[in-house]
């Protein structure tokens, strides 16, 4: 038995992503028999109305619709009273002991960031997070938190350091969703089990790599959070920077969960950012982002365009340029790789994931004049179907398997790199598009 406990039950990622995320695993038999998922959150709702909340967010035809319904209650609380807490204690005690049995239990912190110290704080005190589990005795408790884990590298210490009163690092699941999208996770496999590319992966064959970021939506409901955030913060610390882990790491020893996130640690320590002159460094805002409710900052960039470097000498003096932004005239998350002889590699994520590489042929003709041409490899051509990430993030952490999960010293040194980057970027002009 498991009970999920979503600490912002009828918030924004409960209702677009949570909800049929869970569906989907429960229709295909891979949560625990007799799952149950309470939703805790301030609104007056009972279990019935919540449950006829969720099912408003899923559409009618779902097979198993009506009955995945029944696993969800309602826990309504605040999460700055500690009485809340002790009596959500009391429902998951209760309901183990309804089943006699101890459930494995997995808290779902889906709440805004700036809540977190006091969460923590609670969690600790009311010690909710610890009813009857053990992994010895083969159930566990887990607890999941989004992000962005703090706004800096200080108050990530901060808050990392008060979690660590909470629960050990083994049952913290730091999430970057971008980590489990399939087509970021073959990169490991693209490199490392296709024998012809370690060779070059290096400085000498590699002259830049790029990672762009770019979405057509602006900041739309979300004014309040992102002017506090920005775009640096709100997808350059995390999603980008574990994307160009990826493409420098080496070879895990093994492919779990330890190895691949030591790998991942080992780059993001080497990275620091290039020589800070403006052709490595952009900031800017969407025109009408003053227009959103909410948002008060005239200085918030919505768009950046960050390079960095590693101080390993295997990628000495390549430039890893990062860009991002909000309103942009396309949907785009990519990576490419440019090798010395005009060879490139792309691994395109969305909208479509992809890979093209494209190489040099000779024209056909009299002469050795050459043309680019490319190979390219999509998964809806071969019809491979790709699952969403939030549900192989739901169904990794019921099974334990952290390797899309974040690391203490991951979230660290990503808000290290960060921080030498803002310390800097205030000097530059915020431009507009
Ligand atoms: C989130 C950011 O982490 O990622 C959002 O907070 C962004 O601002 C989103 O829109 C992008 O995720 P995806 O999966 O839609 O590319």
């Amino acid at each position: 038995m498991l009970s999920i406990v979503i600490f912002g039950g009828t918030g924004d990622l409960a209702r677009k992503k949570l909800f049929r995320s869970l569906y989907n695993l429960y229709s295909k038999r891979m949560l625990p028999q007799n799952t149950k998922i309470i939703g805790f959150a301030r609104r007056d709702l009972n279990t019935d109305s919540y449950r006829q909340f969720v099912s408003d967010e899923l559409s009618d035809d779902l097979d198993l619709k009506s009955e995945f319904l029944e696993c969800f209650y309602y826990f309504q609380g605040d999460l700055h009273n500690e009485q809340s807490y002790l009596d959500l204690r009391t429902l998951l005690v209760g309901m183990d002991e309804q089943y006699k049995i101890c459930a494995s239990k997995l808290f779902y912190m889906s709440v805004r960031p700036e809540l977190y110290a006091d969460v923590f704080e609670l969690l600790k005190k009311t010690n909710v997070l610890n009813t009857c589990n053990s992994e010895e005795g083969g159930t566990w408790s887990r607890l999941l938190i989004e992000k962005p884990f703090g706004t800096n590298f200080e108050h990530a210490k901060f808050l990392d350091e008060r979690l660590g009163e909470v629960v050990s690092e083994d049952r913290i699941f730091r999430i970057d969703h971008y980590l489990a999208k399939e087509a970021l996770e073959n990169i490991l496999v693209f490199r490392f089990k296709n024998v012809m590319f370690n060779g070059v992966w290096n400085r000498e064959f590699i002259s830049k790599i790029s990672i762009r970021l770019f979405e057509k939506r602006g900041v739309e409901g979300r004014g309040e959070f992102y002017d506090e955030v920005g775009a640096l913060r709100d997808v350059g610390q995390n999603h980008a920077l574990q994307m160009l882990a990826l493409v420098l790491m080496d070879r895990p020893l093994q492919f779990d969960g330890a190895h691949i996130r030591a790998e991942r640690e080992q780059v993001l320590k080497t990275l620091r950012p290039y020589e800070f002159v403006p052709e490595y460094f952009e900031r800017a805002q969407y025109e009408g982002y003053a227009d959103h409710a909410n948002v008060s900052s005239s200085e918030t960039e919505t768009y950046f365009r960050v390079t960095l470097q590693s101080e390993d000498e295997r990628w000495q003096g390549v430039p890893f340029e990062i860009e991002s932004g909000k309103a942009m005239s396309e949907d785009k998350a990519e990576i490419v790789i440019d090798f010395v002889d005009g060879n490139t590699m792309r691994f395109e994520i969305q909208p479509e994931a992809r890979i093209a590489f494209s190489f040099n042929v000779k024209e056909t003709g009299y002469d050795y004049s050459t043309t680019a041409k490319s190979f390219e490899f999509s998964y809806k051509e071969h019809e491979m179907f790709i699952l969403d990430a939030y549900e192989k993030i739901l169904y990794q952490a019921v099974a334990g398997d952290v390797t899309s999960f974040v690391s203490t010293v991951e979230v660290l040194e990503q808000w290290r790199i960060i921080d030498e980057i803002l310390t800097q970027w205030k000097t530059l002009p915020l431009g507009s598009y």
